[in-house]
């Protein structure tokens, strides 16, 4: 796939199906050209058909690539600056572009003020997705203060109101999907908490009557893990615009001369339905995106603690864990919360990274052994940005926690919130979790996050707003400096559940927890949501004994909705009976079997349980050699009990085998995508795993 640059001053991103085109107008206007099918690469010039009128001005109709504040431009902008001499107007004139390879850079600059900004777009060889950011280069010695600093604008191509879909999530009910139709006005998605938040998400997905399988559908994500802001317009002229970026509600930069600003990435695709919208997104994150240790790993079956002994961890407990999970097949042991300082209950210790003594007065290689001797890794919870009133750290440094000496500093769950712009801080946290990770034979971190910023008081910043960007990137560059120290040791993200398992998380994480509501029947459609742009095998998804509120469902059925995942259990081993043991022992081997297919493969949704009562995924290997379908009903009504399930992505022309009870098949891809395999399926928590191999 390629750039190309034409004679016109017109750019050409070529991806695998589609062309997105920019260019300079005659006017020196950067604008946004064409998103979609691919068209003669002639044919493309920034056409002048604007009607400029005393109400009407040039400026307010232009497509763009990134607008600019100033002029008779009454839209919303991309980037606002305050320039030294107080002048707040940008005038943009064309500096030049250049292509290197798969990479565009168009450069823009101030007429008069030394301001440059950088364009940049990224394409890749196998896909539709494009990546996006902007540098602002302050080219002079003055300080420029920049109020807003959008990462990219994206025109939709159709005059037609476009459905937005984002969410209105909350703890224990994150990713709920939301779609509304944007007729005119905006529409505005964003979190001010210094996290992603489990709310709203930093994406957008705009389609006009898509499906599964088709319909134009434009999308965006965001790679931030802060407070973001995406905002869609669609104005009198029935132009339907995106901008996505850092929220400017509580935002200032200052640029010193010679500084650059580069924006968070943004990822967005053309593709004819949800399915391949969700499989290029998936590849893309997986090749592109995620970081480079674990990437095209296979992500360990792992059992976490948390649920079966909250707060109260010892070795004994511990061990006794341990031994039951290695039984069943687990490879990585992981010990929550608990481990560390006066951390008996969530009222103390965090921010004192340092074994209990009391809990493991042998210290805690103790049970990092036993578990090592079972076969199994050893893995630790931390929740690095937080702090206790009730901890050492804090009464050594209360200073150390966002603060104003005038204001009640607010604690949820009775912590407060470490400020992470401070280096010191920084040190701290890095030096506390480098040390157990050098000192202890650990190979995998859980780093949660359990609260929002407030009273964001830094007496170190010279502009205080920039607080909530500078958080966000000392999160990244610890985590980035952990692994790079430590590169075997893999970091799952985790907010309360899924408050931070955005696409900025995924430049840094190797994995995210979804969500704290393990319930399998909720699951079934938080997997859906979560999967819609995020690659499979990030999403952790464990077994356990809750229901919250849903149906009870049998251990079996809460397995086959956690295989679709990178599975992990977190029960309490020590209350499952001899069959319970035996149930997940054999689900843990037949996972083992299909996770290649379900971690590395393309998902093909085929029935929807939200509508169509029953779950039926595919996930089918690149190659098309092997596939794997899941089918899980919580419930079946309306005696819907015979069902051809018709599978989707085999190969045409392939005989596949594969066996249900004690039925053969034997065939084709055609017959399987067209006549399907019929099932009767009765009763609640009907479920079902079918391996199909290419004979
Ligand atoms: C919130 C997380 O989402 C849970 O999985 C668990 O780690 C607790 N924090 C521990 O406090």
């Amino acid at each position: 796939m390629a750039v190309h640059i034409l004679k016109n001053n017109i750019f050409v991103l070529e991806t695998k199906n589609t062309h997105y085109v920019l260019g300079i107008d005659k006017y020196g206007y950067n604008r946004h050209i064409h998103w979609g099918k691919k068209c003669y690469l002639k044919d493309y010039e920034a056409t002048d058909i604007w009607d400029e009128n005393s109400n009407h001005t040039r400026l307010d109709m232009a497509k763009q690539e990134y607008t600019t504040f100033g002029g008779t431009m009454y839209r919303e902008s991309d980037l606002k600056v305050v320039f030294s001499d107080k002048c707040r107007e940008i005038e943009l004139e064309f500096e030049g572009a250049t292509e290197d390879g798969n990479q565009l850079t168009v450069i823009l600059k101030d007429k008069v003020y030394p301001l440059q900004i950088a364009l940049k777009y990224k394409v890749n060889d196998n896909d539709d997705i494009i990546t996006r950011w902007a540098e602002i280069t302050n080219t002079g010695t003055e300080k420029i203060q920049l109020d807003r600093v959008f990462s990219a604008e994206l025109t939709l191509p159709s005059q037609y109101p476009y459905k937005i879909k984002n969410t209105n999530g909350s703890w224990g009910g994150e990713y709920v999907e939301t779609e509304s139709e944007l007729q005119g006005g905006a529409l505005s998605f964003d979190s001010k908490r210094g996290t992603t938040g489990h709310n709203q998400s930093p994406y957008f997905i705009a389609h006009h009557n898509a499906d599964e399988k088709k319909g134009d559908v434009y999308f965006a994500t965001l790679a931030y893990s802060g407070s973001f802001k995406v905002l869609c317009t669609r104005d009198l002229f029935y132009t339907t615009r995106v901008s996505l970026g850092l929220n400017d509600h509580d935002f200032k930069h200052e640029l010193l001369g010679g500084e650059t600003f580069k924006t968070p990435m943004v990822f967005c695709g053309y593709t004819v339905g949800f399915g391949e919208m969700s499989r290029q997104m998936n590849r893309f994150a997986i090749n592109h995106v995620l970081p480079k240790q674990f990437n095209n790993k296979i992500l360990p079956v792992l059992y976490n603690s948390w649920e079966a002994t909250e707060f109260d961890v010892n070795c004994k407990h511990q061990t006794a864990l341990a031994k039951l999970a290695s039984k069943m097949g687990v490879e990585l042991f992981v010990m929550d919360d608990g481990w560390f300082g006066g951390r008996n209950h969530d009222r103390a210790g965090l921010g004192d990274w340092f074994v209990n003594k009391k809990k493991f007065p042998k210290g805690i290689d103790e049970l990092i052994n036993n578990v090592n001797k079972l076969g199994m890794d050893f893995g630790l919870w931390f929740e690095p940005e937080m702090v206790n009133p009730d901890s050492d750290l804090f009464r050594e440094h209360p200073d150390w926690a966002y603060h104003y000496d005038t204001r009640t500093a607010h604690t949820l769950r009775h912590q407060l919130v470490l400020n992470m712009t401070r280096e010191d801080v920084q040190e701290y946290i890095f030096e506390c979790m480098d040390k157990m990770l050098t000192d202890h034979n650990i190979k995998y971190i859980k780093w949660d996050m359990n609260r929002p910023l407030s009273e964001t008081g830094a007496e170190n910043l010279a502009c205080p707003q920039e607080l909530w960007y500078r958080h966000t990137q000392a999160v990244y560059s610890i985590v980035d400096r952990l692994k790079e120290k430590h590169p075997t040791v893999a970091i799952e993200s985790c907010s309360s559940g899924g408050g931070r398992s955005d696409y900025g998380a995924l430049l840094h994480f190797d994995q995210v927890w979804p969500s704290d509501n393990t319930s399998s029947v909720d699951r079934m459609m938080m997997q859906k949501w979560f999967t819609y742009l995020r690659p499979t095998k990030v999403m952790r998804a464990w077994v356990t004994d809750v229901n919250w509120y849903n149906p009870p469902m049998s251990l079996d059925f809460r397995f086959h909705v956690a295989m679709q995942g990178a599975l992990g259990i977190g029960g309490n081993l020590t209350n499952y009976s001899l069959s319970d043991l035996a149930c997940a022992k054999k689900n843990i081997e037949l996972y083992k079997e299909i996770r290649h297919l379900v971690q590395f493969g393309d998902l093909y949704r085929v029935l929807d349980p939200d509508c169509d009562e029953i779950l039926f995924n595919v996930y089918v290997s690149e190659d098309k050699k092997e596939a794997v379908g899941f089918i899980s009903s919580y419930v079946t009504r309306f005696m819907k009990k015979q069902i051809s399930f018709k599978f989707e992505g085999l190969d045409d022309d392939t005989i596949y085998k594969l066996k249900i009870g004690d039925t053969k098949y034997e065939k084709s891809g055609a017959y399987l995508k067209n006549v399907g395999i019929p099932l009767t399926i009765r009763g609640m928590g009907y479920n079902k795993i079918i391996k199909i191999k290419a004979k």
